[in-house]
C-alpha cells in the first residue's frame, strides 16, 4: 500500500474532503486528511449522511468534526493528534470501518500541540510513541503509520526511527525538517535516504514542496534517495493536479473540479476561500483575490466560478432535510436568535494587507465615532484555545464564523466582516496619519505627500 506512491500531505483546514477528493482525482495514490485530536474525534457522533452520501462524525454541538465517503474509503489515511496509547486506541477503533490506513501525527510544532503532548513533542519520548504506535498496530486491522520531523542529531532520529520501526507500524513519513526549521528552509534529503536505507519498512519523503513542479519531479526523488513515497503538502496546495502523470493542468480547470467538489459535499465559505486564495494562479486575469475575500454566501463564490447552475442542479436533486444539516463546521454555538453570524474569510493575506495601515478594528471604531455610535463592545471567547470574535451593537450581536487561532485575529475579524456586511467603505488609512486615501486598487495611500511616515503604494 505504501511502496512507489506519491501521496497528499495532510493539511489541516485545507485538507478535507473536497481537495482530497481532488488530488485523488487528479493523480495522487493516497491522501491523508487532515489531523482529528483523537479526543474530539471519540466524542464526535458519528452519522450517516445520506442525503450527502457520506459519513459524518459531529461534535456534540454539531460542527463538523470529519467527514468522508466510498469514493475515498481505500485511499484515505485519517491522521489522528495524541498524547495517550488509550486515546489512540478508542479513536482507531472509532475510524477505522471508513478509512484505509491510520497515522499519528508526531511532527506538529505548533504550540497547541506541543502544549498537549501530541506531535512533535512526542518526538523526544520513545517509551510514549512505542506505547501509543504499538496499542494502535495491536488493534487496528488495517495499516497503521506515522509522521515525524527528524530530530537536531542524526543518531537520534535514526534510533528513533529504528524504534518506530519496531512498534510494527506499516510505514513512516519523515519530514526532512526539525520541529525549530522554518518551511522555507531546504529539506533535509541526506538523512531521509539514510533512514531509508536502515529500515526495512517503506519510508516516505516528506517536505519537498519547494523542489517539486510536477510528477516527475516527485519520481526523481524517488530514485535518488530510494524512498518508497513522496508525500506533498505546498505544491499540491498550489495546484493540486501536480500529483498528474502528464503535468498539472491549467489551474482554472482544476479549480472548477475542486468547486464542484465543494458544492457537492457542502463546504463551508471559510474552508473555501482559505483553501482556493493559495492555488497558484487562479486570480492572474484578476486583479488580485479581493472580490473573493469580500464575498459573504457560497452562492457568491459559486457564480464567481460559474458554477450557479451545478448547484441549483445539485440542490435541487437533493432531498430537501439534506442540504444544510451538517453545514455548520463553527466552534460557537449559532442558534442564540439574537447573534447574527457574518461569514467572511480573514486570513494572515488579508491581515498583511493592514500591516502599515490602521487595522480594522480601529478603522470600524473611528467609523463609529463619526457616526455617533457609541454602544458597540467588541469581545472574544475561547473554546479549545480557538478564538470567536463578538460585536455586540444596539441590542444586536454578530458573530464571526471562525474560529482564529488567537484574539487579536478574532476581533480584527468581526470588525472586518461587520464593514463588508454593512457596506461601509474600507480604507487604508496609515497608522497615525488621517490624511488618506480610498482603496480603489486595495493600495494603501496616503494624500498627504509630505508626510514623513507615508506609506508607499
Ligand atoms: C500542514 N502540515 C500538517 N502536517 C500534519 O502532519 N498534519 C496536519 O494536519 C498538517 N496541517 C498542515 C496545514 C497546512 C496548511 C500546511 C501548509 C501544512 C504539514 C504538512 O503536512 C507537511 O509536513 C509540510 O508542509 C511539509 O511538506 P511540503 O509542504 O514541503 O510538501
Amino acid at each position: 500500500m505504501f511502496t512507489n506512491k506519491l501521496i497528499l500531505s495532510p493539511m489541516v483546514r485545507v485538507g478535507c474532503l473536497p481537495f482530497r477528493l481532488v488530488c485523488l482525482k487528479y493523480g495522487a495514490d493516497l491522501a491523508y486528511a487532515e489531523e482529528v485530536i483523537g479526543q474530539r474525534l471519540c466524542e464526535a457522533i458519528p452519522v450517516k449522511n445520506d442525503g450527502l452520501g457520506t459519513m459524518d462524525f459531529l461534535d456534540p454541538d454539531g460542527c463538523l468534526c470529519f467527514r468522508t465517503c466510498d469514493e475515498e474509503k481505500d485511499k484515505v489515511v485519517f491522521q489522528m493528534g495524541v498524547s495517550d496509547a488509550e486515546t489512540a486506541v478508542k479513536t482507531a477503533q472509532i475510524i477505522q470501518p471508513y478509512v484505509a490506513a491510520i497515522d499519528v501525527n508526531m511532527g506538529c510544532p505548533k504550540s497547541y500541540s506541543i502544549k498537549g503532548n501530541m506531535g512533535a513533542a512526542l518526538l523526544t519520548q520513545p517509551e510514549l510513541v512505542k506505547d501509543i504506535l504499538t496499542s494502535l498496530v495491536n488493534v487496528c486491522t488495517i495499516p497503521v503509520t506515522c509522521k515525524i520531523r527528524i530530530l537536531q542529531d542524526e543518531a537520534d532520529t535514526l534510533a528513533l526511527c529504528q524504534l518506530i520501526e519496531s512498534t510494527g507500524v506499516s510505514a513512516l513519513t519523515v519530514h526532512g525538517r526539525t520541529r525549530y526549521t522554518t518551511s522555507r528552509q531546504p529539506c533535509d534529503y541526506e538523512i531521509i535516504s539514510k533512514i531509508k536505507k536502515l529500515l526495512k519498512i517503506p519510508v516516505i519523503l516528506n517536505g519537498a514542496s519547494l523542489d517539486v513542479k510536477n510528477e516527475v519531479d516527485m519520481r526523481r526523488m524517488m530514485s535518488e534517495t530510494g524512498v518508497d513515497g513522496v508525500m506533498l503538502a505546498r505544491a499540491a496546495w498550489s495546484n493540486p493536479s501536480v500529483f498528474r502523470k502528464e503535468g498539472p493542468l491549467p489551474i482554472k480547470e482544476v479549480v472548477t473540479q475542486y468547486m464542484k467538489y465543494c458544492i457537492t459535499y457542502e463546504v463551508p465559505l471559510h474552508i473555501l476561500k482559505y483553501t482556493i486564495v493559495k492555488f497558484k494562479g487562479i486570480f492572474k486575469d484578476d486583479d488580485n483575490h479581493f472580490p473573493i475575500s469580500r464575498y459573504i454566501t457560497c452562492n457568491e463564490v459559486y457564480k464567481f466560478f460559474g458554477l450557479e447552475e451545478f448547484y441549483e442542479n445539485l440542490k435541487g436533486s437533493r432531498p430537501e432535510n439534506a442540504q444544510t444539516t451538517y453545514q455548520k463546521n463553527k466552534r460557537v454555538k449559532l442558534s442564540d436568535p439574537t447573534h447574527v453570524v457574518l461569514t467572511c474569510e480573514w486570513t494572515p493575506e488579508i491581515l498583511q494587507s493592514f500591516r502599515q495601515a490602521v487595522a480594522p478594528l480601529q478603522m470600524l471604531n473611528q467609523w463609529f465615532d463619526v457616526n455617533g455610535v457609541c454602544t458597540q463592545k467588541f469581545s472574544v471567547s475561547e473554546h479549545n484555545r480557538t478564538f470567536t470574535g463578538f460585536l455586540k451593537i444596539d441590542g444586536e450581536t454578530f458573530v464571526t464564523d471562525g474560529p482564529f487561532k488567537n484574539k487579536k485575529m478574532a476581533r480584527q475579524a468581526v470588525a472586518y466582516a461587520y464593514m463588508i456586511k454593512h457596506n461601509i467603505e474600507i480604507r487604508y488609512y496609515k497608522r497615525s496619519c488621517n490624511s488618506l486615501v480610498k482603496d480603489a486598487n486595495q493600495k494603501i495611500k496616503c494624500t498627504d505627500e509630505n508626510c514623513p511616515k507615508r506609506v508607499k503604494s
